[in-house]
């Protein structure tokens, strides 16, 4: 499982991309003051702190990360959120929850039937689940010129060529919306969504750092040793990469492909 905690304290300072694509999937979920709702990969908590000031009902957030967990209690602890240490393969939950909330954080289970037969058994009946995630393989075409670049290159090849990505992705929201009715859900909407913000180089690598860098520079998925050399030289070609990516303004068009998926569970 991807550890994000080495991540964890400058996350939500630098989720810009994850923060901006949580509004869209806010406004399709419509969360009611009543609702009870779990945050699933909670991150450092800062939407699970939304998700409390739009209900009344029982909020609990949930993430595989020791240090993200660490950090949303330190930050939001005190506003009657429960936050645990909970990867959702141990999730077990029975009818609990009128709303699942889960962002940027899909691509990341190994298991995603595993995953939805979880929610399944959490939601009560007529529940809601709301995903956005990164949808298909290039789901970041500025990143991926970073990697190529990455792979390119003299000095880190050899070792990226030994890189598994870790993330499950799918290419059509058809693909999506077939997962999550296999799991006995009914679909209401299923969208892969362009976004594109522009951002300096630098902060281009904040938001590579604040996801894809917990798999790229994963010793986890690499079936040879990196070293801390690596891992900074790597950080380097892809920052050169957005500095040849950047407009004559010096911003990077970051470019996002995002599903975004609302399911039901039926009576
Ligand atoms: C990019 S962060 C998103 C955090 C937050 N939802 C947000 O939008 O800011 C992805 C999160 O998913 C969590 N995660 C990854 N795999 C997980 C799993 N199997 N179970 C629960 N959480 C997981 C990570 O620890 C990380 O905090």
């Amino acid at each position: 499982m991807t550890d994000f905690t080495e991540i964890s304290k400058r996350y939500e300072k630098d989720s810009f991309v994850q923060k901006s694509a949580s509004e869209q999937l806010f406004d399709l979920l419509k969360i009611n003051t009543t609702d009870n709702v779990l945050d699933l990969g909670c991150g450092a908590g800062n939407l699970t702190k939304k998700i409390a000031e739009m209900t009344k009902g029982k909020v609990v957030g949930v993430d595989a990360s020791e240090g993200m967990i660490a950090e949303a209690k330190k930050n939001y602890g005190g506003l009657g959120i429960d936050f645990a240490v909970c990867p959702v393969e141990e999730l077990n939950y029975t009818g609990c929850f009128d709303v699942i909330f889960c962002n940027s954080t899909f691509q990341w289970f190994k298991h995603p039937q595993v995953a939805l037969k979880s929610c399944f058994n959490a939601l009560k009946a007529n529940g809601r689940i709301g995903i956005q995630a990164a949808g298909g393989k290039a789901y970041c075409p500025n990143f991926i010129q970073g990697t190529q670049k990455v792979a390119a290159s003299l000095y880190l090849n050899k070792q990226f060529a030994n890189f598994t990505p870790p993330w499950n992705f799918m290419e059509t929201s058809k693909e999506y919306a077939a997962l999550f009715e296999n799991a006995g859900f009914e679909v209401l909407h299923a969208e892969i969504d362009q976004t594109q913000s522009f951002h300096s180089p630098e902060e281009a690598l904040k938001i590579f750092d604040s996801g894809a860098a917990a798999g790229y520079l994963n010793q986890q998925y690499y079936c040879c040793p990196i070293s801390e050399d690596y891992k900074s030289a790597f950080r380097n070609v892809v920052l050169e990469s957005f500095k040849e990516q950047a407009n004559s303004e010096g911003q990077v068009d970051l470019v996002f492909y995002r599903i975004f998926l609302v399911a039901m569970k039926p009576q």
